[in-house]
């Protein structure tokens, strides 16, 4: 028998059908419920409600499971390559090996961006942050490239801004860097795999020969297949919302980096050493650290740690924290930011304050340590996140797009602001002072 939920508002008894996902995840439906009862749901930060239904990743916080379309993302990391996750989060299938040569191709085909592009990076100050930069820039795409921002793509066409996405990122990130340091440009090679080129893109210049290290490589292998995506998280939310309106995909993406760009989101990786700094100068007084997090009247928290969805551990933050030593053992170097991180987390755990609002380390927590180890500078973590979650932001967009349930995102609201009233002439006004008029 289909289960049912019965809402009492009232005198009325409204019946309201069950979903069940293929994990036996249970949702109440709630689309009739305005039109049946006048009444709406009240639910800031969206933690109780379900926006669409989703064949793209699975995520049990309790369990700390993560899967990309039914695959265990600890076998993605271990088995794949980035681009291939990128295949399978987009197209739904791990691909033929003749399927993945012609993705990987279309990747060369797409490396470059166009030459007046580039001027824009003489644009901006060396100090503007990367992020601001990347969103421009992706927004930007979409006037070089009108023919490719209808509203509903063809299939041919989605595939072609999909992979002109994943490919001009990364040149688009080591642009912005070598602007930033007053370097020169290096061009994408089309014998380089995905992540040697951008590497070589970031760190080879025409005077100074770099050879590319596979430990790093692989390091960020993982990162970016770890990153790829995490279901309905603020900036894919974002996508979709933006996407709902019909906007075209580098519109949504654009606004996608942005959201990701916050301090309690995407941003977080880079605060996370930015506070690993911030102790290790205060002569490495991790309690106190943990004591200003705990504090009800601090705006401090630990950053890198706690996550609306995972209750238990973060299976990313597990995997990144172990390649972070094996990358800092391969590599030989001793970072003082991984020995505090790994004390803080210890203290943390142990602490009756996260233990008892189940607060792990999250995806950004040893993240940053890697990042460090491989000569990627502070402010540009955030947008090797960007360069991560790319592929789920573009299987969401199309997800979205494709589902005939799909309505223009519009949430409703409680109004609580002043009742009707009139329009009083200037003259006549006597108001108290108002709070913000300080502000004008
Ligand atoms: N340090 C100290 N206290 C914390 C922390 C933290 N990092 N995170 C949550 N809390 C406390 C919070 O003060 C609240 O306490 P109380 O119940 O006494 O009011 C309780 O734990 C629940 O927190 P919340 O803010 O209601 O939880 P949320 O689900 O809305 O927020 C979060 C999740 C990730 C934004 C939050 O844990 C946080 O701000 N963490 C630090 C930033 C961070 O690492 N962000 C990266 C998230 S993972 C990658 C990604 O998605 O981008």
């Amino acid at each position: 028998m289909d289960e049912k939920a019965k809402l009492i508002i009232g005198d009325k008894t409204l019946e309201l059908p069950v979903i069940t996902g293929t994990e036996n995840e249970k949702a109440v439906d709630i689309t009739k419920l305005r039109s049946a009862t006048e009444y709406i749901t009240l639910d800031p930060g969206f933690g109780n409600t379900g926006s669409c239904k989703s064949s793209i990743t699975f995520v049990d916080g309790e369990k700390g499971i993560l899967h990309y379309r039914g695959i265990p993302v600890a076998q993605m990391a271990e088995n794949s390559t980035f681009v291939e996750t990128s295949y399978l989060l987009i197209h739904g299938e791990l691909p033929t090996q003749k399927q993945l040569d012609k993705f990987s191709d279309s990747f060369t085909q797409h490396a470059m961006i166009h030459e007046d592009m580039k001027n824009f990076f003489y644009g901006y100050p060396s100090t503007g942050h990367p992020m601001g930069i990347l969103s421009a820039m992706v927004c930007s795409l979409s006037a070089y490239y009108p023919e490719l921002t209808n509203p509903e793509p063809s299939q041919e066409e989605f595939n072609k801004i999909a992979v002109m996405l994943l490919s001009k990122v990364r040149t688009i990130c080591a642009f912005s860097y070598k602007k930033s340091v007053g370097d020169t440009f290096v061009n994408p090679r089309p014998d380089l795999k995905y992540i040697p080129n951008f590497l070589n893109m970031m760190f080879s210049s025409p005077s100074r020969n770099y050879t590319i290290d596979q430990d790093e490589v692989n390091a960020l292998r993982v990162l970016l297949i770890l990153h790829a995506d995490h279901e309905q998280n603020c900036s894919t939310s974002t996508v979709r919302m933006v996407g709902s309106s019909r906007a075209n995909l580098f519109a949504s993406i654009a606004a996608g980096i942005c959201a990701l760009w916050g301090p309690l989101h995407g941003g977080a990786n880079q605060e996370v050493i930015e506070m690993l700094q911030q102790i290790h100068k205060d002569g490495d007084n991790i309690q106190k650290y943990v004591n200003l997090a705990k504090e009800k009247d601090s705006s401090f928290r630990l950053m890198g740690f706690g996550h609306r969805v995972y209750k238990n551990f973060d299976p990313r933050a597990k995997i990144i924290k172990e390649k972070a030593h094996t990358l800092l053992n391969k590599k030989g170097i001793k970072d003082p930011l991984l020995d505090i991180a790994v004390k803080l987390e210890e203290i943390a755990l142990k602490d009756p304050y996260f233990v008892e609002r189940k607060l792990y380390p999250n995806v950004d927590f040893y993240s940053g340590i890697i990042y460090r180890a491989i000569g990627i500078p502070l402010n540009m973590f955030p947008v090797m996140f960007a360069i991560g979650r790319m592929p789920g932001w573009i299987a969401h967009w199309k997800e979205m797009l494709d589902d005939p349930a799909t309505k223009i995102g519009r949430p409703r609201q409680i109004y609580t602001g002043p009742n009707r009233r009139d329009y009083v002439p200037i003259e006549q006004r006597k108001y108290s002072l108002h709070p913000t008029e300080n502000s004008f």
